[in-house]
């Protein structure tokens, strides 16, 4: 039997107070209809529906072409919402999955749960069900005394005793198809927000003596609906737990995980230790056996084995292994930091290659550069990349040392184990093995000092 998903995000989520569409907020670095969309992947199902209404270029924008999109042109609810795919799906044979966009935690397992619970008992629709000490905000599960459910009220549709009912309705079904369709024709919007409410087609269901099921799920923290910041501050701690514990399971020490942020894309080898502070994010890489943080961003970077990266940045940059970075360097886009090689405080990089075992330690800026195998750039010196208008290319060739302080005026080449020495200023290229100086000759006046203090005590 065919399995489809529907995926609700055509909701404008009001209550983020955001110009970001709300399903497009990130969780763990990640937006939340992408979650979603990984979770629903996961039961393999024949084609996977994306409810768009507002900020629907973005939403397409940002998950592309996997999934099929259908506009809500007005958001008159969930269940008209659910409607915009009836021409495609009422007729088919099977079974469709119904997800928010806003409910990024639940899982695999409670989702192949719900299914099983759905095919054991042949039901014509099967809720995910869970239960909170706090079910504000949420659609509540009424039950009748043999425990059946009887309906699915909201919040502001509540009575009071309807209000203190403890198990909430996740927004995630599973509904025979062709009946779920039947179903929704029949939903009205005689309700407080005067929507078509998808959890009206339980009534209309039992009504037609159609078996409804539900699964509670134990863990209420992954049915988490994000509708507020609040709410996906919330999300981020149960995503970053989860996060970390898989990572922790793989054989990463997370010293502290409560400050640590690690991307959903995030890869991260065996033995590394991460120390607190830290932020991973985008589709990094860090190899086995690294040493990362405290207090270290790294963004879309690739960190091989071996390697360090102590209080420092880098972003979209590839460091080898056995490379020392930081404390306080700066990695910025187009680093690439090869084999052992020392990049130490106040250091700055910028669309450079570094070759192994160059050592760049100390308030430097590397910008539009290739510095060869076995450099030493002195303390301070930096390359002159920008005259204004273009950037221009510095090329240290392997060996080379470059004293303290010197300004490389690119483009420029230092030849092959030249010496460029403190403090020169140069723009013209050096031959292999030369020595440069570029300074201007010292000028010494004897005894300027005493003559300068006994003409004060005299006055
Ligand atoms: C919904 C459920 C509530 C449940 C809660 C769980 C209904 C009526 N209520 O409430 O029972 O406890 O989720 O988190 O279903 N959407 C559309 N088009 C619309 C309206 C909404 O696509 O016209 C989408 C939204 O983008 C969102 C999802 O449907 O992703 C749920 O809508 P939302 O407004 O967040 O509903 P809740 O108030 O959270
Ligand atoms: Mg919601």
């Amino acid at each position: 039997m065919d399995t489809y998903v529907v995926i609700l995000a055509a909701g404008q989520g009001k209550r983020m107070k955001s110009n970001l569409y709300k399903v497009l907020h990130c969780v763990a670095d990640k937006p939340m209809i992408k979650h979603v969309i990984t979770t629903a992947q996961t039961v393999n199902p024949k084609e996977i529906f994306v409810v768009v209404g507002h900020g629907a270029e973005a939403v397409m924008t940002e998950v592309g072409d996997k999934v099929t999109y259908v506009t809500q042109e007005k958001q008159l609810g969930t269940g008209h919402a659910i409607r915009q795919v009836e021409n495609i799906l009422s007729n088919k044979e099977g079974l469709t999955i119904v997800m928010c966009g806003d409910t990024p935690l639940i899982t695999k397992a409670t989702i192949n749960s719900l299914i099983d619970v759905h095919r054991q008992n042949r039901a014509a629709a099967t809720v995910l069900t869970s239960i909170t000490s706090n079910p504000y905000g949420y659609g509540r599960i009424v039950r009748s005394n043999d425990d059946t459910l009887v309906k699915i009220v909201e919040e502001r549709d509540c009575t009071a005793s309807e209000r203190e009912i403890s198990e909430i309705n996740v927004a995630t079904y599973c509904f025979d198809n062709k009946i779920l369709f039947q179903a929704l024709q029949q939903i009205k919007n005689n309700n407080a927000q005067e929507e078509y409410y998808l959890t009206d087609v339980i009534e209309v269901l039992k009504a037609e003596q159609k078996k409804v099921c539900t699964y509670c799920t134990p863990d209420f923290s992954e049915t988490l609906g994000v509708n507020d910041r609040v709410q996906l501050a919330i999300a981020e701690k149960v995503m970053n737990k989860r996060i970390s514990e898989c990572w922790q399971l793989q054989g990463v020490t997370i010293l502290q995980p409560e400050t640590t942020y690690i991307g959903s894309n995030v890869k991260i080898g065996m033995d590394t230790v991460i120390y607190p502070g830290t932020v991973i994010l985008g589709s990094s890489i860090i190899g086995d056996s690294c040493l990362i943080g405290p207090h270290s961003k790294i963004e879309e970077s690739f960190i091989a084995s071996n390697t360090s990266i102590v209080q420092s940045v880098v972003t979209k940059s590839r460091v080898a292994e056995n490379a020392n970075i930081g404390p306080f360097a700066h990695l910025r886009p187009g680093g690439n930091i090869g084999k052992e090689v020392r990049i130490g405080n106040f250091v700055e990089v910028k669309n450079a290659a570094i070759a192994d075992r160059a050592k760049v330690p100390h308030l430097s800026y590397i910008g539009d550069a290739t510095i060869g195998e076995d450099v030493n750039i002195g303390c301070g010196a930096i390359t002159v990349n920008y005259d204004g208008q273009n950037k221009h290319h510095t090329n240290v060739q392997e060996g080379a040392f470059i004293g303290c302080n010197a300004n490389l005026i690119a483009p420029v080449t230092i030849g092959k184990n030249a010496v460029v020495a403190a403090g020169s200023t140069l723009s013209e290229d050096v031959p292999e093995n030369a020595l440069i100086i570029e300074r201007s000759g010292s000028v010494v006046k004897n005894d300027y000092n005493k003559k300068k203090r006994s003409k004060v005590i005299k006055d």
